[in-house]
């Protein structure tokens, strides 16, 4: 297919049509437009207008283009957590929670990092053709799914969210929630990170998510665009979650180099990341992930990847970053318009 005439890069006409918006961006992806956007599915149970309340309202907008860089909104927990005020509040009640995780990733620690990944691979057991999986709790309801090689490496913050789970179980959390609350804290709590508008509500679901949804490190650009596609994500979208990497560190791809950073500042959320991994060195320190070369290489991502590698990179990274999770964390979810927003509850960027 030669002729794709798309002529606007937020292909605005095809708004009202989440099918036909989905269809473009996998047409983009294959073809390698450069008119590559961020995508504008709408997920779970928004697609009905007449059905919307005001928080499903809010969330629908964010998924279709409104910003997810929360503003600098706080909020003080007015009572303790134990007390009848605080208990009919699911921001106070949050805001005590994320108190204590955001002790343990302050300054982008290993748990930090966990949780970030974590939140991911909760999330990402979903696509368009699973009946069930996503942002459930499942990766720890279930050890079978913990258990899964492409899991390894979350076993610590998978037993610190189990613990912060048991330690607030009167208060009527979901693992799922927590999950996701511990991903956004983790990210805002790395120096540079965005603070994620973030909603809480999501339902547990105890049976292992749908296998083979996961990305390898050995699988090469079209096979990652096309997974994340089927989750709802463009090329782009890809390319701005990738970042992640910016504060990670390997152990099992290359066990040799057990601990190997993918960018020379793993505590710090910058766009390094981009920038070496176009460099190519993958001997003085950093490792850099067959995946993460492949994606900065293809036609389809390759001009995002260097705009966020170069100057001006993290001014168009971040909200990039934080519109895609945004998406990520409620994949699967399907009581979008009952959540209740708690991003005020969230520490201030670093
Ligand atoms: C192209 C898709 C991706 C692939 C193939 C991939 C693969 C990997 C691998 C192999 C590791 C190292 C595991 C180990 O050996 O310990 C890793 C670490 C990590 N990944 Fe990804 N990943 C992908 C996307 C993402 C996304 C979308 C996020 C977050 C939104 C993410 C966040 C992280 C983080 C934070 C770490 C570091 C964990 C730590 O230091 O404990 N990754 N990833």
């Amino acid at each position: 297919m030669k002729a794709l005439i798309i002529t606007s890069p937020f292909i605005p006409w095809a708004l009202g049509y989440p099918g036909l918006d989905h269809t473009i961006a996998k047409l983009q992806a294959r073809h390698g437009s450069p008119l590559q956007s961020r995508s504008t599915e709408l997920l779970g149970d928004l697609q009905d207008n007449n059905a919307l309340t005001a928080v499903g309202s809010e969330i629908k907008a964010i998924l279709q283009g409104a910003s997810a860089v929360a503003d600098g909104s706080t909020y003080t927990p007015p009572a303790a957590l134990a007390s009848a005020a605080c208990t009919q509040s699911t921001l106070c009640i949050w805001s005590h929670i994320i108190g204590d995780l955001s002790t343990a990733f302050t300054d982008c620690t290993a748990l930090a990092r966990g949780a970030i990944r974590q939140g991911f691979h909760d999330a990402a057991t979903w696509d368009r053709d699973s009946a069930y999986g996503g942002a459930d709790g499942s990766l720890l309801l279930s050890d079978d799914e913990l258990a899964r090689p492409e899991n390894r490496g979350l076993e610590d913050i998978a037993a610190q969210t189990k613990a912060w789970h048991g330690r607030y179980a009167g208060y009527n959390i979901s693992m799922a929630d927590l999950v996701q609350t511990a991903a956004v804290t983790a990210t805002v709590s790395c120096p540079g990170g965005p603070r994620i508008r973030h909603f809480v509500g999501r339902k547990d679901d105890g049976r292992p998510g749908p296998t083979g949804k996961l990305p390898l490190p050995e699988q090469d650009a079209q096979t990652l665009i096309d997974l994340f596609a089927a989750k709802t994500f463009t090329a782009d979208g890809l390319v701005a979650l990738v970042g992640a990497h910016t504060v990670a560190r390997q152990r099992f791809v290359d066990p040799g180099r057990y601990d190997a950073p993918q960018d020379s500042t793993p505590a710090v959320w910058d766009s390094a990341f981009y920038a070496q991994t176009l460099g190519g060195d993958n001997e003085t320190g950093v490792l850099i992930f067959h995946s993460d070369w492949s994606i900065s290489g293809h036609e389809a991502t390759k001009e995002r990847f260097g705009e966020f590698a170069g100057a001006g990179g993290m001014g168009v990274w971040g909200p990039a970053y934080a519109q895609a999770y945004f998406r990520m964390s409620l994949l699967g979810v399907g009581n979008l318009n009952y959540l209740t927003e708690i991003t005020q509850a969230l520490p201030l960027p670093r």
